[in-house]
């Protein structure tokens, strides 16, 4: 582990424990607090030197270790010769439907770990597709390490417990309570929208036009309108389950209320017609992601485990309670 202060304009001064990327956006930020409050040394990095170094001094005048590292990911070299020596690389740059697969690709070429807050279901599921390829080179990938992905895999893996057979049907929902709307999140969700409603249906992707297959949930006491969005959590769902039927909800920008709470949701259909559900609530989402993201870095940084992999399906269900101060009420249907 590097023992050295922050270093801003790029000095290499050795090998840092995370090499972050977008470190200077609202995501990276607060997991760069995160990861400093685990005492690990981080490489800042993104496009803007300046405010990566006046971030360097905030975090170093809290006994925080790094360097700040210039880096723009739309160009390939300057990536590798950034993440060359960090032990795992924590990426923020969305949309990640854009941006995961040359950053991974350079972590594959490398060997260095890779964890990101990908939610979008394509960018998800492309990183999963990696693998074989991922095990062969010995590194460990994580995609949605944050509210979207790990608080609904959560409760999924929860209500499966030890059961071996796939359930006949698996539907979750996200609902994260955020204090702000970035430049990043705003350019994600447009991007990701586009893909439509994306659902599984008799084990097949099956797509529809955005809107399709609306329904009203409760979440968190209350009543939304919610329409199957291609975000990750779908993936996660079904890796998890098997199931057939998935379908992954998220709410209606007009029905996301005021409320300061995050929740997720989760029901899974047995094959013999038994309904069983799970909720989650929590407090600001982002804080929420920030913490995953952390935790699961630290993990990968203890752990071997080579592959590709959601996070609660690498480091168990209690991921996000050891992480988060989310609660979990689980409701299971009388046999
Ligand atoms: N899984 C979840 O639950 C979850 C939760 C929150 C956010 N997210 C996702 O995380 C992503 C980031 O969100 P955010 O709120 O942190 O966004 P943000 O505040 O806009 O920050 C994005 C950061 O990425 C940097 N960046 C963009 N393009 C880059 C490039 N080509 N090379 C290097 N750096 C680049 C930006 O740098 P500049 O300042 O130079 O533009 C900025 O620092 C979004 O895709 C969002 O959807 C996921």
């Amino acid at each position: 582990m590097l023992i050295a202060p922050f270093m801003p304009g790029g000095v290499l001064v050795g090998t840092v424990d995370v090499l972050l990327l977008g470190a200077a956006g609202n995501m990276g930020r607060l997991i760069a607090a995160e990861l400093a409050g685990r005492e690990m040394s981080i490489g800042l990095a993104g496009r803007n030197s300046e405010v990566l170094t006046q971030l360097a001094r905030r975090l170093s005048a809290n006994g925080a270790r790094g360097e700040v590292r210039t880096v723009d990911v739309t160009e390939a070299v300057p990536v590798t010769e950034a993440l060359m020596d960090a032990r795992v690389v924590v990426s923020t740059i969305g949309p990640f439907m854009r941006w995961a697969g040359p950053v991974a690709e350079a972590c594959l070429d490398v060997g260095v770990s890779y964890v990101d807050i990908a939610n979008e279901w394509p960018a998800a599921r492309r990183l999963l597709d990696r693998d074989r390829h991922a095990r062969e080179r010995g590194v460990t990938l994580v995609t949605g390490a944050g509210f979207g992905v790990a608080a609904t895999e959560t409760l999924v893996l929860r209500l499966l417990g030890d059961t071996s057979g796939a359930p006949a049907r698996v539907r979750v929902a996200g609902a994260p309570a955020v204090a702000t709307q970035s430049p990043g999140v705003a350019s994600t969700i447009r991007e990701a929208m586009s893909q439509g409603a994306v659902t599984y249906r008799e084990g097949q992707v099956a797509r529809e036009p955005l809107g399709t297959g609306a329904t009203v949930l409760s979440l968190g006491g209350v009543q939304r309108r919610v329409f199957p969005g291609p975000v990750a959590d779908l993936e996660a769902a079904r890796m998890a389950s098997g199931a057939p039927e998935v379908v992954a909800y998220v709410p209606e920008p007009s029905a996301r209320g005021a409320d300061t709470a995050s929740y997720a949701w989760a029901e899974v259909t047995w094959p013999d017609g038994r309904v069983d559900t799970a909720e989650l609530r929590l407090g600001d989402g982002n804080r929420a992601t920030a913490a995953i993201a952390a935790e699961t870095t630290a993990r990968v940084l203890a752990q071997d485990g080579s592959g590709a992999w959601t996070p609660c399906r690498r480091f168990g269900a209690a991921l996000v309670t050891d992480a988060t101060d989310a609660t979990v009420i689980v409701h299971r249907a009388a046999a």
